[in-house]
């Protein structure tokens, strides 16, 4: 399908296309997705850099269509329910919250969210290479969505993903289509200090 895109991201510096053309669209097309493509998918967060090597990070999938899909949608709020349930597939994104350590204990694991943040953006740059697109939602019901997955013990939910081919902006209802375009960012000199804050 050709989309009208929006202007194209300019960055402040050079860099790899990937980073300025992944964005977070809400219309998708009806393209499903294959059980292979979300193989691929979850491939690529698979090997995600974490500390120790501990992969944190834990994903419950579904596809559009499937029964748990319906159940993992109805798990999201607000403007989330409205979009969401076109995309080809919702990726639930959780972690492990502890590590066994030498003396065989239970520690927390400091870096659980860190390391599964690199994972979920692994899985968006994945996403891009296959042609699609990537939207993560941290607007879901926390308890619903615990009791839809059957979290375990010991697990904490980040959020969920939505991933699909995109659609047209004029597919979306009209505040939400007012908002499909690739968002800027804060300068490099604003984030980035030099030897200090
Ligand atoms: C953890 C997390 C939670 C988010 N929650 C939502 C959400 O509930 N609904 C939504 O439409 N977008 C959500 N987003 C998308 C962000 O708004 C979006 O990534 C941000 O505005 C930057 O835009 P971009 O991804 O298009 O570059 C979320 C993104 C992240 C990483």
């Amino acid at each position: 399908m050709s989309l009208d895109q929006p202007a194209a991201r300019q960055s402040d510096h050079p860099v790899a296309p990937q980073f300025l053309q992944r964005w977070s669209p809400r219309s998708f097309t009806d393209r499903a997705l294959s059980e292979a493509e979300v193989m691929s998918l979850l491939e690529a967060a698979r090997w995600a850099p974490s500390a120790s090597n501990h992969q944190p990070w834990r994903f419950v999938w579904a596809r559009r269509g499937e029964a748990v899909f319906e159940a993992l949608h109805a798990c999201l709020t607000g403007n989330n329910l409205t979009w969401a349930g076109k995309g080809a597939a919702l990726v639930v994104v959780a972690s492990k919250d502890t590590v066994t350590n030498r003396e065989g204990a239970e520690v927390a694991n400091r870096t659980a969210g860190f390391d599964t943040g690199a994972a979920w953006m692994s899985l968006a740059l994945q996403a891009q290479t296959m042609g699609l697109f990537a939207h993560a939602m941290g607007g879901f019901d926390r308890e619903k969505l615990a009791a839809a997955v059957r979290l375990p013990e010991g697990h904490t939910l980040h959020c969920v993903v939505a991933v699909g081919e995109q659609g047209p902006a004029e597919a979306l209802p009209e505040d939400l289509a007012a908002r499909e375009k690739p968002s800027s960012r804060k300068p490099v000199a604003e984030i980035a200090m030099h030897g200090r804050f």
